[in-house]
């Protein structure tokens, strides 16, 4: 696994920003402790069974919460909803309680799950791939529900980058 000779930095930042995403927030756990962060890095992985990958950054407290748990539950946000993303970008460390002011009920696995959002999936970990500064976290879907009908929010709408 050799780095490129001459990777073209600004191909692969122009490219990698054109993979579409959606905007979830992931909630997790760890004992009674609870968190949750804005995720995008999401896509399905199989359908028997089903999976989803979720990379998440390694010096977040999210990470070392799904480390030590080995659950986590993604709630789709709809178009519109962009304060409750921005909402969950700031670090656990710098702000405490991200749920202090907004709804939400603990699922299955424990983890919490936004009311006003279109709706779940809750995963158990069922493998990673530890190798740069995201984990990739290969999750089976458990359960999921549906709060309401709706748009997905999609990066490409916010204005916002996450990738490059
Ligand atoms: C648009 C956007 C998308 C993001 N997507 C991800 C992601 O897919 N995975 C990730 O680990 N962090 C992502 N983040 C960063 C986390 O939301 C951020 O690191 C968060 O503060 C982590 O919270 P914690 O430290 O409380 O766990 C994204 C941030 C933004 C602004």
């Amino acid at each position: 696994m050799g780095k490129p000779l001459a990777l073209d930095e600004q191909a692969k930042k122009t490219l990698l920003r054109k993979i579409p995403h959606g905007l979830y927030i992931c909630g997790v756990k760890d004992g009674e402790e609870v968190n949750g962060f804005t995720a995008s890095w999401i896509m399905q992985a199989s359908f028997q069974p089903p999976l989803v990958v979720n990379c998440v950054k390694t010096d977040s407290i999210s990470h070392r919460m799904i480390k030590n748990s080995g659950v986590f539950a993604l709630s789709f946000l709809e178009e519109g909803q962009k304060e409750l993303a921005q909402n969950f970008f700031k670090p656990m460390r710098r702000v405490g309680n991200k749920f202090e002011e907004i709804e939400f009920y603990l699922g299955e696995t424990g983890c919490p799950i936004i009311q006003d959002s279109l709706g779940y999936i809750e995963c158990n970990v069922v493998g990673s791939v530890e190798h740069g500064d995201h984990t990739v976290y290969v999750g089976e879907v458990i359960a999921a529900g549906i709060h309401r009908e709706g748009n997905p929010l999609l990066l490409e709408q916010t204005g916002w980058n996450y990738g490059g």
